[in-house]
């Protein structure tokens, strides 16, 4: 039989496509939220339902089929673009479309995620609108020059739809006008949209079938928790990104996937890529640079979350495991945890990746490599630094120890098996503010010191220093760098 299920608001959209598919409004059925629509589908003839898997329900229970009724046609018309969760929405749609079935798509380019709430067609109040909580990750976020043309919006939406859908094949599309209603400013603006027609074809693979766990699936940016809203989208990561591309590891997914030492920026990021499975490390459950409960209270159980030292010999000790081992800010703080252990700790991060694999390093240059104290506002920053370093090594606490971006160079150029692909340099904004939590830190540390007039000395200092920030300007010679570095393969390609 063939059905279909649309989602329109006043169903003359619905009728027009019924109409062009030669069926019946009973052979068709509308998925609608809102009760006055679901009444006007109603009283032309369709089935209407509330969501996707209703109908299922719905299908299933009046046809007393073992098996859920597929549909052969499933239609989205500018959905994707304001739904909270347009992966889950796409999912849902293809699993309940029988193979070699055909799903309609429209959108409206360039794309621009939104869901509206609040009341709409209200002559007094404007819906308001927000970004979607599980936004669908467009290669925009590759950098792809300013201006985009319709086509390469085109390019990039489908891009992301057959990332998530490898069992579709783009059939047909097509270019047409979109008006969309206006504002206080214009009374409409002129926009495009593509409409295009999809193929579901079981004999592609899917990102979760071969040799891999499923994890995917779950744990792909439609499942992306909250906490990750806003995090993990630097200019960093995005540049890592890029740069995988530009080195040929163009993959529908990343494969097996190392935090090594994780957090939750770095988490967040790689939660919103293709992988395989993803496993996090940390050194302790809580505390100072510890992220083993943040990272459990909102990953959910695919993916591993190991706490553990690196520096223990029997900790991840099989070699040749992952595809990309990301080190994000990781060897600058190892010394909290194992002192002087940065090398090794390098060296062990490089033996759990595969050959052709990435390793993936962020850091911090130490400010003593490009402040200069001749300058009074790098000064600043330099004592500020320095105070909350000697009161740790007063008190016999360890600290953060920065490495350079050149002792990661070399360090790598020193292995044959291994070889600096990119690198890169990205200036870091120091404000009044990060420089008042540097403070934060060292005022907190110094209440430890035991002599009183040392402690009363230091805490004398930190005053001072936090009345200079008073007049403290945007400081942005500071720097972060990347390093991507390649295993090669046994061929030494
Ligand atoms: C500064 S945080 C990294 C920042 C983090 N990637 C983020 O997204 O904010 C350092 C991480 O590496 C972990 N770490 C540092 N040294 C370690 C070691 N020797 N063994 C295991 N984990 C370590 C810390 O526990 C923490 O999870």
């Amino acid at each position: 039989m063939l059905k279909s299920f649309v989602e329109l608001s006043l169903g003359t959209d619905t009728e027009k496509l019924a109409s062009a598919l030669n069926m019946n409004p009973e052979q068709v059925t509308c998925v609608e939220t809102s009760k006055s629509m679901r009444k006007v589908l109603e009283n032309k003839g369709y089935s209407v339902t509330t969501s996707i898997p209703d109908i299922n329900d719905v299908l299933e229970a009046d046809e007393s089929q073992s098996s859920r009724p597929l549909f052969s046609f499933v239609s989205l018309l500018n959905v994707i673009d304001r739904c909270d969760n347009p992966k889950a929405l796409l999912e849902s749609a293809i699993s309940s479309l029988q193979p070699g079935g055909h799903l309609l798509l429209s959108i409206v380019l360039p794309f621009s995620g939104r869901v509206y709430e609040g009341k709409l067609f209200h002559p007094w109040k404007r819906a308001r609108s927000r970004k979607p909580l599980f936004p669908l990750q467009l290669l925009s976020d590759f950098d792809i020059p300013n201006e985009k043309s319709f086509e390469v919006n085109a390019a990039m939406f489908f891009e992301a739809i057959l990332r998530l859908q490898p069992q579709l094949e783009l059939v047909k599309w097509t270019r047409l006008p979109y008006v969309s209603s206006g504002d206080l400013k214009r009374t409409h603006y002129p926009l495009d949209m593509a409409v295009a027609v999809l193929k579901l074809n079981p004999n592609l693979p899917t990102l979760a079938s071969s040799d891999k766990t499923s994890v995917v699936a779950k744990s792909g940016s439609e499942s992306l928790p909250l906490t990750c809203q806003n995090k993990g989208k630097s200019k960093i990561f995005t540049w890592l990104q890029k740069t995988l591309v530009d080195n040929g590891y163009v993959k529908a997914s990343w494969g097996k996937v190392l935090d090594a030492g994780a957090g939750v920026n770095s988490m967040c990021w790689l939660l919103r890529q293709s992988y395989d499975t993803v496993t996090g490390v940390t050194a302790r459950p809580a505390g100072l640079d510890s992220y083993g409960d943040a990272l459990h209270s909102f990953v959910d159980d695919s993916v591993n979350i190991v706490v553990g030292n690196w520096k223990d010999k029997a900790f991840m000790k099989e070699t040749n495991q992952y595809d990309i081992v990301l080190s994000d800010y990781l060897l600058g703080s190892t010394e909290l945890h194992w002192r002087f252990g940065a090398e090794m700790l390098l060296e062990r991060i490089l033996t759990v990746l595969k050959p052709n694999g990435f390793l993936l390093i962020i850091g911090l240059e130490p400010y003593e490599m490009i402040l200069h104290r001749s300058d009074p506002h790098d000064r600043l920053v330099l004592d500020i630094e320095a105070i909350g370093d000697s009161v740790a090594l007063l008190i016999g606490e360890s600290t953060y120890r920065e490495l350079p971006q050149q002792w990661v160079i070399e360090q790598i150029d020193r292995r044959p098996d291994f070889e600096v692909v990119a690198t890169q340099q990205f200036a870091m904004k120091l404000t009044a503010e990060s420089m008042r939590r540097q403070l934060a830190y060292a005022t907190k540390t110094a209440a430890k010191i035991v002599d009183r007039d040392f402690r009363v000395a230091f805490e004398k200092r930190i005053e001072d220093l936090t009345l200079s920030l008073d007049t403290f300007e945007t400081h942005n010679k500071a720097r972060n760098y990347a390093v991507v570095v390649q295993r090669k393969n046994k061929s030494g390609e």
